[in-house]
């Protein structure tokens, strides 16, 4: 069964005391039996926002990243270990942000998923191209391309435990919302993407989120699409009213 999750990434804010108001505020105001939410918070918050959300039914908590490496001196460095250790059940993998500012390669991706799945922890694989790519046309073949190269030499068991999100590079953090007929043709185009490689049945339960600029006002469109399961939420997901709303939004579909 294709599972509906909003999933929100702090990104680098909030304090650890503001940070933890955070969560409690959403899930004093939630009421979640029609999907899964995830909180991906800062490494320093992950425990404690992982306490908060134990009891909570179909909470969770996710990091922001991990090494690629299993252990060791890499001074700084947390491991996907680690993080499974904190309480957490989910790591936001390749985010765009990685990708640009720390120059993460596909190859280093691929690594981190499978320390990500030898943890026992959900990955949620970020791909999505920039607006350059957009405008020449190779949006399908970076998509394609950041795909293949992270989850293309798994197993089919392996690929059930994974959730893609898909985020255009020219909508996170800019106001400026792929349009919900743009996100359900890249949508599809990754399920089929999936398809090929894996078989229909796995890409039918594949939850593929969509992430960039979605807030209370746009989500409803954007989730009324037929490959869209829920969203990966930044800006909006540090105010809890703002998130529990967008979250709202994905019950009706
Ligand atoms: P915004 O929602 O702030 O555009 O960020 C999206 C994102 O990068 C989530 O990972």
């Amino acid at each position: 069964m294709r599972q509906k999750i909003v999933a929100g990434n702090w990104k680098m804010n909030k304090n650890y005391e503001d940070g933890l108001t955070l969560a409690k505020d959403v899930i004093e105001g939630l009421t979640v039996d029609h999907c899964t939410v995830v909180l991906g918070t800062p490494f320093i918050h992950l425990k404690a926002v992982s306490e908060i959300v134990k009891n909570v039914e179909n909470v969770y908590s996710s990091a922001q990243n991990c090494s690629s490496e299993p252990e060791g001196a890499y001074t700084g460095e947390v491991s996907a270990e680690m993080i499974k250790s904190s309480g957490a059940d989910y790591i936001i993998i390749g985010h765009s942000e990685w990708r640009a500012y720390f120059n993460e390669a596909d190859e280093v991706l691929a690594k981190k998923i499978d320390l990500t799945l030898q943890n026992n922890l959900i990955p949620i694989l970020c791909c999505g191209e920039t607006l350059e790519e957009r405008e020449t046309e190779q949006h399908f073949t970076t998509v394609k391309r950041q795909i293949n190269n992270a989850l293309f030499h798994l197993s089919e068991d392996q690929l059930k435990n994974i959730v893609i999100a898909y985020e255009p590079v020219w909508a996170i953090g800019t106001g400026k919302t792929a349009t919900p007929e743009q996100a359900q043709e890249m949508h599809q185009h990754i399920r089929s993407l999936i398809s090929d490689r894996f078989g229909d049945g796995i890409a039918d339960d594949l939850s593929i989120l969509y992430g960039g600029s979605c807030k209370p006002s746009n989500a409803t469109e954007l989730f009324s699409q037929k490959d869209l399961d829920g969203g990966l939420i930044g800006g909006a997901s540090l105010n809890a009213s703002d998130f529990i709303e967008i979250i709202a939004n994905l019950k009706d579909y």
